[in-house]
This record gives C-alpha cells, structure tokens and sequence, in this order.
C-alpha cells in the first residue's frame, strides 16, 4: 500500500471524543434569538391567512413578506421558497418563523398562531402525477430490432422506498447580522458556497453581503447538501427583519418528517435476451421528487446513468423522470439516485439468470463491461473493469459460491439461509461537465512565516475525514510534519470556492489541486516568508465531452467500484431476519488513510443494510411522513451485522492524487440487491420486487408462496 495510506489520528478525533466541539446548537444563547417554524398542516392547500397572537416586544413573526430580495431558494431551479407562496405544497412546508430570546414563549406563541387554509387534493402518488419536473430520454443501438431478434423478452418491475440521512445532528442554522451590515450565517452544512449563493439571493445584496461559515457538523450523508440552503435563507431572512442573531435547530421529528430523503422509486425494466447475453434494455424510470425540484435533476441523472449497471448492452433506452406530489422533497443521499436503478438491474439480472436456468453470477460475468466498452450515455470505460478480481476477493471473504449452491437446495425447518451477491460503480465526481462547466474547483495553500501551512478550500468535514486527508497529502508533497498542516472549516469570505462536499469529490478532485499547489509551493519556497500558491480543476484530457442535452458523452471521468455478498438466515416463523455476514470489496483507488477509508466503507455498507432491510418510512393517506422518531425509524448498529468485513481493492487512478478516486458514496450502492437475493435463496427462489424488504414482508411473502 502507498506510504500515504498509513493510519493517523484525525485532526477533530480529540475535540470530539471529548465533546468539546462547538456545534452551533453549542453557542451560547445570549442575545441570540430562538427561530421556529410554522409548519404547514396540509399537504396542499392555499394560505387564506395567519393570525398571530399578539407578539411580547423583542418576540417577531417572519414570513415571506420579509424577504428582501427574491423568496425563491436557488438551488438547480429556484422553485423552492424561502417561506411559502399562495400555497403550500407538502406537510410541514415552511409558512413563516416566530423568533424570540425565550425559547418557551416562541413555542406558545407558535401554538397561538392561527392558520386558515383551503384545503385542496393534493397529489401523492407518484405515478399518477401529471408534473414531471424533469424528463430525460436517451440510448443508443437499436433496441426495436434487438427485441424483434430476442429469443426471450422480460419485463418486470422494481419499487424502493425512502431512505432517512438518520446523521446525529439534525438540521441547524444561524444568521448573524454583522456591524459591517454583511450577513453571517453558519452552522450544519456541507456546502458553503451553495448556502453562500442562495442567501445572497434572497437578502439581494450581493455575494459581498453575506458570508457563510461551515460549524463542526454532526454528519451529512448528502442531507446537508441542499436542504441548509432552505433553512439558510430562512433564518437569514429572519435576522435581517429582527436585527438580531437567529438560530433555528429542527428537533427529530421536524427532521425526520420534513427534511429531504431519498426518492422512492418504480424501475420498469424490459430486456431483450439473445444467445445467452442481454442484447437490449428498455427501462422507463420514475423518481419521487416530492412538492419542490430542489436536487431532483441531478439524483436522477445519476440513477439513469447507473440504469443498465455494470453490463455491457448494445442497445439501450432509458426514460426517466422525476415527479412532482405533495410530499416532502427529496434530495440527496448517499448513492445520488444510483441504489434505486442499481437495485432494479442487478435483481432483474438474477431473476432472468434464474429463468435461463443459469447461475445469477455467471450469468451477469458473461454481461460484464470491460475497459474499452460503452457505457450507458455513449462514453467509455477508459480504465480496466476490476469486478472480475473483486468477486474473486469476496469469494476469498465468504466462499460465496459454495454457499450459493448449498442454500439453493430445498430447505426445511424454521431457520433458512440465502447469500446474494451484486455488483456496480460509482461515478467519482459531479455528473458530466459539471466540474468543467459549473464547479471551476480553485484551492489555495496558504504558507505563514513560521512554516506552517494552511489548506484554503470549501470542502467540509461531514465525518469523512477531509479536515485529515486534505492535509496529509500537503504535509506528503511538502515533507513536512502534519502537524505543520492545517485545516480549518471553511469560511466563504476566507476561501476559494472548490466546490460542494458531494459527489464524492472532494479527495479525488480538491485533493489533486491540493497535491498540485503543494508542488508548485515548493517548488517557491522561502523559509520566513509568507507564501500563497493556487491551483485550478482541469479536465483530463482522455474525457469525452458530456453534454447534457443529449445525454452522451463520459458521465464520469473514472468510476469507484463495489462487489459486496450478503449471507444472512430468515426465521421463518417471526419473518425476522439476521445477517450473518456482510462482505465487500471495493476499489476507492489508493486510501489517502487506510482507517479513515475503512470506516466509510463499513458505515456506508451497513447503512445499505439498513436501506435494504428495516429502514421503512412511508406517509400515509393525508401525505403525513409517519415516522417521526428514532423508535419508528430503526437504522442499524454494528449489533445488528457483527459480522461485516470489507477489503480494499487498489486499482489507482492516474488523474487523483497518488490514485485515489472517490470513495464516500460507493459503499452504500450494492446492499439491497445483495440483500434481496439472499432473501430470495432463503425463501425457496421466490423472486422478490422491492425494497426495504421487512419482516412483515417475509412474513406476507412466507404466507403467499406457502413456504
Ligand atoms: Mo452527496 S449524496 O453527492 O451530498
């Protein structure tokens, strides 16, 4: 393994451990008032009007009427308000915020507050919803004649569900009106520079007006991608009218009910099967973008992407569209819209293996891209195609193999085993020309005349460790001691913009700026004297150009991959399930820190578990999200899958720095496929359509196939 891979102490681990990080639920509360949102009730109604009780002096209500500049989020589009227009749109829209310095008061105050609506239908079925915010239709080949020409032809339908972000801290923000009359908003975030621009929009003033600070923040999973903006702009707006600090911090509930998730989805996947190769896919796919578009365009570009896997299809046509109800938006997730296709595509290849009466693995192998093949939207694989070598460590792992072929005998008794197996990439870095054309990464090193060094970028600890690696691979390139290396969280008004902690990006590209400007600083370095060098995103030259409106082109410039086998035993007489092995290889390129990298591998692939398991949320008939507590929202622990091993597979890419590619999202992707198959092995080969799969499912599916 590279040098750089060796272990260190994360920078934050002490502060955190002790709990002596400041969070900006931590602040002190003097002078700051309390923010709280008047939530909305219905899922679509018109706002007739609110009927404030009369307010103690230093108490306000805000509400869209205060906005100085425009009421409109920008986000992808600008379609999400700060405070609700005429109408609200999904239970729990923002309708205005009471602030005070007493936080008891604002929360009677708030009760006192008297809305009258309108009630109207709202929409909440995906499929029957007539606003598709975004539509993209693209393929190549001649999928017409590839299914005249089929020997056999499949259709199914896949279903997954939401997915809650479950990080510890919930959502949080705070404005603080400065002396200078410039803004300072700061808290839970992930991207700086998104809040940045989003708040200067709606205060008008301009990106001199306003900075933004990232606070120690308590996880982010890609919750705190986009929704921070919202709430940004809300207390901004609520600071400007008060002329007082304001801080806003959601309680789990709020959190959990009206904060972004992932999209539910319905896969339809038809394929065209000729002399033992899938010869077409036609797959018609349909996000769940709820009552705002917010990141709805991008999720989905990914997940049509990913739509035909890792397999190697002549002619294909993917349809897909992002749909507007009456619910709360979704947004990102870690996987972006991937595990949703990455499901479909694997489960159908199992289920059309099984029908061939083939072997699901062999079946997929001899579907398998290799380098130098097409990929969905037309690019290329420009590097080799570890998979084959990764199934070989899994099978290293768990003797997946023997295993298959023993739990596909006839079981009997109570407890029944199956073990499943899946394969994908994740696309490292934003979706095609979006580091080229609307990211424009810049970072900057900063050399004081003590020596020491200090990294300027806008890519935020979440917990992935940048605050560490960023500085590694400065120390590494300069040869100092990472001591001499520093970090901190990123300030807009003191940073370079290198784009948003998403995408899993910020390793691979910020990373190699960093490595970059490391270089050039020492190749100018001057003991005693303060020093600054810069470096800029360039686009490898190997890329072919994406573009967007034909949806052609190389959706990524390199890929992390992901072989992951569940092995788990289904009782059948409670339908309760136990993993009893979870094991993935996975190739993240070189790890910058082999500690820092394991722990997102075995996080993230224990929270697919829980996707594809028991993380079950729904809203019920009024559109309400019921599960509104960590009681009725069950994400797993490491009790739960004790046995879980991961191995990292080093395939290192040329363009990030000493071969590092993006490691955040991979690990989450390949679960619910893996799952599900041995879920399927387990009770008897019944083929299984969805995701999360409960023990009130097994149990439904043990009745109906009369196992
Ligand atoms: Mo991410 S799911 O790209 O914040």
């Amino acid at each position: 393994m590279h040098e750089i891979s060796k272990s260190v102490v994360k920078k934050d681990h002490e502060a955190k451990v002790r709990g002596e990080s400041v969070y900006v639920c931590d602040y002190p509360g003097e002078g700051v008032l309390t923010g709280k949102m008047l939530h909305s009730k219905w899922a679509k109604a018109k706002i007739l009007g609110v009927k404030v009780p009369e307010l103690p002096e230093g108490y306000f209500y805000v509400d869209a009427s205060d906005v100085p500049g425009d009421n409109n989020v920008n986000i992808v589009l600008d379609d999400t308000p700060v405070y609700c227009r005429e109408t609200v749109e999904y239970i729990g829209e923002p309708i205005g915020m009471l602030c005070g310095p007493d936080e008891k008061e604002v929360d009677r105050l708030l009760k006192a507050c008297e809305v009258e609506y309108e009630e109207l239908e709202p929409e909440l079925d995906m499929l029957a919803g007539k606003t598709n915010f975004f539509n993209y239709d693209f393929g190549h080949g001649d999928v017409e004649k590839a299914f005249k020409e089929a020997d056999k032809i499949y259709e199914e339908v896949f279903r997954t569900g939401y997915q809650e972000q479950a990080y510890l801290e919930t959502q949080s923000m705070m404005a603080e009106p400065e002396p200078d009359g410039r803004m300072f908003v700061h808290g839970s975030m992930q991207c700086a520079f998104y809040v940045h621009g989003a708040v200067a929009r709606v205060l008008g003033c301009g990106p001199g007006g306003v900075h933004i600070f990232q606070d120690v923040t308590g996880g982010g999973f890609g919750g705190k991608e986009a929704f921070p903006s919202i709430l940004a702009c809300q207390v901004a707006v609520a600071a400007h009218k008060c002329q007082a600090p304001v801080r806003c911090v959601f309680d789990r509930r709020e959190d959990l009910e009206f904060t972004s998730k992932r999209h539910p989805s319905i896969c339809i996947y038809k394929a065209a099967v000729k002399d033992g190769k899938v010869t077409a896919i036609d797959a018609d796919i349909i996000y769940n973008a709820g009552a705002y578009s917010t990141l709805s365009a991008v999720v989905l570009q990914r997940g049509l992407i990913a739509a035909i896997g890792i397999y190697n299809v002549p002619n294909v046509h993917i349809h897909g569209r992002a749909v507007k109800t009456n619910t709360s938006p979704c947004g990102a997730y870690r996987g972006f819209g991937a595990p949703q296709t990455y499901f479909a595509i694997e489960m159908f290849m199992d289920h059309i293996a099984r029908d061939l009466g083939l072997d699901s693995l062999e079946f997929k192998r001899a579907n398998f891209a290799k380098k130098g093949d097409t990929t969905s939207t037309g690019g290329k694989y420009h590097f080799h195609v570890p998979v084959p070598e990764m199934i070989e460590e899994v099978e290293q792992l768990c003797d997946y193999s023997k295993k298959r072929k023993l739990y596909a005998q006839k079981q009997t008794g109570r407890y029944r085993r199956g073990i499943g197996m899946s394969m994908y990439f994740h696309g490292a870095g934003f979706t095609g020309s979006g580091e080229r054309d609307i990211i424009k990464a810049k970072a900057k090193l900063r050399k004081y005349a003590d020596g020491t060094v200090e990294v300027l970028a806008s890519n935020g600890e979440i917990g992935q460790g940048v605050r560490t690696t960023f500085p590694k691979i400065v120390a590494h390139e300069l040869n100092i001691p990472l001591e001499k290396v520093y970090y901190s969280h990123p300030d807009t008004g003191r940073v370079p913009d290198s784009g948003p902690t998403v995408a899993s990006r910020s390793l691979m590209i910020v990373g190699e700026l960093l490595r970059r400007a490391a270089i050039k600083l020492r190749s100018i370095w001057k003991d005693g004297e303060e020093q600054e060098v810069e470096d800029n995103f360039k686009e490898p030259d190997f890329m072919i150009p994406f573009y967007l409106d034909k949806f052609q082109g190389d959706a990524y410039p390199t890929y992390a991959w992901g072989v992951n086998a569940i092995e788990l035993e289904v009782d059948t007489f409670t339908g309760i399930s136990k993993v009893l092995g979870a094991y993935a290889s996975f190739d993240v390129g070189t790890p910058i820190d082999y500690n820092i990298v394991m722990g997102q591998m075995e996080g993230g692939f224990l929270q697919g578990i829980g996707y594809a398991s028991i993380e079950k949320m729904d809203y019920d008939a009024k559109g309400r999200i019921r599960n509104n507590s960590f009681s009725d929202y069950l994400i797993p622990t490491t009790k739960d899958v004790t046995n879980l091993k991961c191995v990292l597979h080093v395939q290192e890419y040329p363009e990030g720095p000493y071969g590092a590619k993006g490691a955040g999202e991979v690990p989450l992707v390949g679960a619910p496929p893996a799952y599900l198959e041995a879920m399927e092995q387990a009770l008897g080969g019944t083929k299984l359509y969805h995701v999360p799969f409960t023990p009130e499912d097994t149990v439904e599916a043990i009745v109906k196939n009369g196992i």
